[in-house]
């Protein structure tokens, strides 16, 4: 490398970065959540009484969010995991039973399963992908699986319909983790409406927010939205007209009227918020065609991905080293990647050690759970993830410039890393 310009020679090796700047900011926050905020402060101030929950703004947001669903009902949480938790919740799962999850997703979409004394099994992904799928799916269930869970991982949405033709033909009902897929698509259908409930994140990074923190637990079935409310709220006898006590043992994982009046013009920006997304990810592509060893992830075919992040694969055929070695020196010319995007849940330190419930190990060591307490279940496909790609975080605000900044350092980076 001592021959090459400073232009050329990699930034990890004292070369000039492609870029020096920093990231643009999303500026997800505007006026029209700032004002909506100060209007709920301006009517408490005026009425003397303090904004809460369950009131006008939340359940405006309830319905302008299944309104953007194209209708069912939804009921705002305080988080993506109380989402998990309380459409756990709904699906009214016996103890001891299991639920299938994908191999990488965030621990808020695994942990409300034991939380609940159910065992979660860990599916592999699909080959080249971080989501599951259906034959991945099929070989971990047993007569205990109580529940299907999918997430739709980076934005890119799982193969629903043979999922859903698994699950129909067993009577297990499917959960969509939809935390990172906010409007994406599958075959002209939402991510969120395809399998029994849905769970949304909120939070303050995903596509549209309720400010800091939230969630959104969404289904097209009454019967769940009803207990999703129960589940969500202490099990207060909503949809149980003329009881008198509160009919579930549950926590307070309500949203709030502030977070709610944030999010509803959140809500009124999300279409155009995904469509920039794609509309970067599609330059992106664009702009890498030429690549030899560096391809894009667009996706299933007659989907459309909603890109929380871009996911790329390195073809090792083609270049020497590893994915750490790789990331690094894009890090390094000023692009900001992630590899890999997390590790397998089964590889934390919680679920090794069974730390649910005090030192018991419940609910694994339970004598009600007749499975595989120890059973481990081989991952070679996210393996194979793992060792091919990586991820570059996008957003609406992503500039021409900075696509084209992404385009050059890969096209740099690959050509330092091709094999003679
Ligand atoms: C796939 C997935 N599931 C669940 C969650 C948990 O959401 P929250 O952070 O809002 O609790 C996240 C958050 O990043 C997520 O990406």
């Amino acid at each position: 490398m001592e021959d090459k310009t400073p232009i050329d020679r990699l930034a990890v090796d004292g070369g000039t970065p492609v870029r020096c700047t920093p990231w643009p900011p999303r500026h997800l926050f505007g006026e029209e959540e700032k004002a909506a905020a100060l209007a709920l402060f301006e009517e408490s101030l005026a009425t003397g009484e303090a904004f809460g929950y369950n009131g006008r703004e939340e359940d405006a947001y309830c319905q302008e969010f299944a309104d953007f669903m194209g209708g069912g009902y939804a009921d705002a949480v305080n988080s993506g995991t109380a989402a998990m938790y309380v459409a756990l919740r709904a699906l009214d799962l016996e103890p001891f039973t299991e639920v299938i999850i994908p191999p990488v997703t965030d621990n808020g979409g695994v942990m409300p399963v034991p939380l609940m004394n159910c065992i979660p099994i860990c599916a592999d992904s699909r080959p080249d992908s971080y989501n599951v799928g259906p034959e991945q799916i099929e070989a971990r269930i047993t007569d205990r699986t109580s529940a299907i869970v999918v997430a739709h991982i980076s934005g890119h949405v799982v193969d629903m319909d043979p999922i859903m033709e698994i699950a129909r033909a067993r009577n297990i009902p499917v959960l969509e983790d939809c935390a990172q897929a906010h409007g994406a698509t599958y075959k002209g259908r939402l991510a969120g409406t395809i399998g029994d409930i849905a769970a949304f994140s909120t939070m303050f990074g995903k596509h549209h927010a309720t400010g800091g923190q939230g969630g959104v637990v969404y289904t097209r079935r009454e019967d769940l939205y009803w207990r999703a409310r129960q589940a969500s709220d202490r099990g207060k006898p909503f949809g149980v007209p003329g009881a008198t006590s509160n009919v579930l043992c549950s926590l307070n994982l309500n949203l709030n009227d502030l977070s709610a009046a944030i999010g509803r013009p959140q809500l009124k920006k999300l279409p155009s918020i995904v469509e920039a997304c794609r509309r970067v990810a599609q330059d992106v592509n664009n702009a890498c065609a030429g690549l030899r060893a560096v391809r894009m992830d667009t996706g299933l075919p007659d989907s459309q991905g909603a890109y929380w992040f871009v996911v790329f694969a390195l073809d090792w055929n083609l270049l020497k080293g590893d994915v750490a070695l790789f990331t690094n020196a894009l890090q390094a010319e000023g692009i900001p990647c992630i590899a890999p995007y997390t590790r397998p849940f089964v590889q934390e330190d919680w679920y090794k050690n069974r730390a649910v419930f005090g030192r018991s190990g419940y609910p694994w060591t339970s004598p009600l759970y007749k499975g595989d307490a120890d059973a481990v279940y081989p991952l070679p496909n996210i393996e194979g993830v793992h060792n091919r790609q990586f991820m570059i975080k996008i957003h609406e605000k992503i500039s021409s410039q900075d696509i084209a900044d992404i385009a050059r350092a890969l096209a740099k980076v690959e050509s330092a890393f091709l094999r003679p």
